[in-house]
């Protein structure tokens, strides 16, 4: 059996819900999980920013992998309806149950109750969500781990303490919920839906939404639908839907697409799909390219990380794009491929321009390949911005260093993010380290080059003359951290 036109189908409310688009009607592709959630009774999820930064519209999304249910938090206002077809959506609502006719508290909730960590109505929703999605995944919880995921949700107040002192208590304690109960049954639902899925075509309202099963279909509609706007997390796309109120008619949604959400390694390098999730990458490359695991680290907030692609910061190919500078660094190579071949060139060629790169319009990016790093190369990452988290860049950079025996430069390659219209090198600072030792004099005076290197522009973020400063100082404390 396969799927009918304009339809989709999701878990909500431990039902299978089976969602028509219609002509004209107040359910569009490009509605938002969070728009339809609030006008289908599921009123705790919050509008606040609308678009990834306060977190008052988390829910967990539940995804069949492998057999089994896996759990994560996600903006709901950055989802477009047809990205949750074949996921299982939990919202607060879902959480409390009845026992004996009596409503009990799920134990995330419980556990803010008694420790009084439960505060305003808008933002406890959303802190609930990311802990429940914690609480799924690990047993044993810590404070740091706790901040980290809750990041993305943001308190006007002062009131985290309890909210930590909650859930941290909760750790290495038994885990038992009613959704380990139907986590069975919901586990073969999904399949089943995944199972009768092939591609999806909505065509409505002068929309057309598609979202192929296949990376081979995807190329085909690729080549066929060159204008259509492609998405994988979304993150960006649906920002600029929300808020930037663009007009979009044609959508090639890959965010599915499980050609593309791999992770090889090799011997001599480690394979990605373009479409695993940035938290997902991190966790693969973890071990391997530190730098980019501290950037990753940086990289908005859980919700967003659980979203957004690695694709998708390379091929938005923003100046301040956190991921762009370290894969240079790491000498980054992309696959590209569209119906007939597949060529692959290095990241750094990739950018040609302000948001503009070298793909064709028939193509896509499938994968990226970091080759490990030897190891005489030093090799780090350091981002700048008004706030440590869910932020977006004033400056960045990824410092690239070899040295022989003697600690002469052998090799120098720094990328700055933030002081152009593209990531740009430093090569005047670059060609000035050549050959000489890597000392704090040295770095002292190749930082005094880089303030001249560069013509950054005066925004809300940063005055250009304090750009300039701040990229000097990076390599000053490049110099701290890799001192011997
Ligand atoms: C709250 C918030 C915080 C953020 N924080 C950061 C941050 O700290 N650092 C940072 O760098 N960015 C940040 N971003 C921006 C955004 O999350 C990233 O750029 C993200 O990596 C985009 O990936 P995506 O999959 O969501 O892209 P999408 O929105 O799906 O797509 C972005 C663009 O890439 C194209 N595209 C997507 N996948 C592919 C592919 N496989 N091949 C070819 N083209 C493709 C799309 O057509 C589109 O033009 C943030 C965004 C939000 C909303
Ligand atoms: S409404 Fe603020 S993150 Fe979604
Ligand atoms: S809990 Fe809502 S502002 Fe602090």
């Amino acid at each position: 059996m396969s799927m009918p036109e304009n339809n989709i189908q999701f878990i909500l409310d431990d039902r299978i819900i089976s969602l028509d688009f219609k002509d004209g009607g107040a359910i569009r592709p490009d509605t938002n999980l969070l728009g339809y959630l609030r006008i289908s009774g599921h009123s705790s999820v919050k509008e606040g920013c609308g678009e990834g930064d306060c977190g008052a519209c988390t829910v967990v999304i539940a995804e069949a992998v492998h057999g089994e249910l896996s759990y994560k938090a996600i903006n709901a206002c950055l989802v477009f309806l047809p990205m949750i077809h074949g996921c299982q959506v939990i919202t607060t609502e879902n959480l409390s149950f009845r026992q004996n006719g009596k409503l009990q508290l799920h134990p995330v909730q419980q556990a803010l109750v008694d420790h009084h960590g439960s505060q305003c109505g808008y933002c406890t929703p959303g802190i609930v969500m990311s802990l429940f999605a914690l609480w799924k995944n690990h047993s044993r919880i810590t404070p740091a781990l706790v901040k980290e995921r809750l990041a993305g949700n943001l308190c006007r107040c002062t009131g985290y303490q309890p909210i930590i002192d909650a859930i941290v208590d909760q750790s290495g304690k038994a885990r038992h919920d009613h959704f380990n109960d139907t986590s069975e049954k919901i586990t073969k639902d999904l399949i089943s839906i995944q199972q009768k899925s092939g591609d999806i075509v909505i065509s409505t309202s002068g929309l057309l939404y598609l979202k192929p099963a296949s990376l081979r279909e995807a190329l085909k509609l690729r080549k066929k639908y060159p204008e259509a706007t492609m998405l994988s997390g979304a993150t960006d796309i649906a920002v600029m839907v929300n808020k930037r109120k663009q007009e979009i008619s044609a959508y090639l949604d890959i965010s599915s697409l499980m050609d593309l959400k791999f992770i090889i390694k090799g011997d001599k390098y480690i394979s990605l799909g373009s479409c695993v999730s940035i938290h997902e990458m991190g966790e693969g490359i973890k071990d391997d390219f530190p730098a980019l695991f501290d950037m990753i680290g940086l990289f908005g907030s859980h919700q967003i990380r659980n979203l957004a692609t690695p694709g998708g910061n390379i091929a938005s190919a923003s100046p301040i794009g956190d991921l762009i500078p370290v894969l240079m660094a790491y000498g980054c190579e992309l696959e590209l491929q569209n119906q007939e071949r597949k060529r692959t060139m290095p990241l750094e060629h990739f950018i040609k321009g302000y948001h503009s790169t070298e793909m064709e319009e028939d193509e896509l990016i499938t994968a990226l390949i970091l080759p490990y790093p030897n190891k005489n190369k030093m090799i780090r990452s350091y981002k700048v911005s008004k706030r440590k988290d869910v932020d977006i860049s004033t400056v960045s950079s990824a410092f690239l260093l070899s040295l022989d025996k003697s600690d002469m430069i052998q090799e120098a390659k720094l990328f700055f993010g933030g002081m152009a219209a593209t990531t740009i090198r430093a090569v005047e600072t670059e060609d000035y380290l050549m050959g000489k030792k890597w000392t704090e004099e040295l770095a002292v005076n190749a930082s005094g080059i880089i303030r001249t290197e560069f013509e950054p522009i005066s925004d809300a973020r940063s005055a250009a003359e304090s750009r300039k400063i701040m990229a000097g100082n990076l390599l000053i404390r490049f110099w701290e951290d890799t001192e011997k």
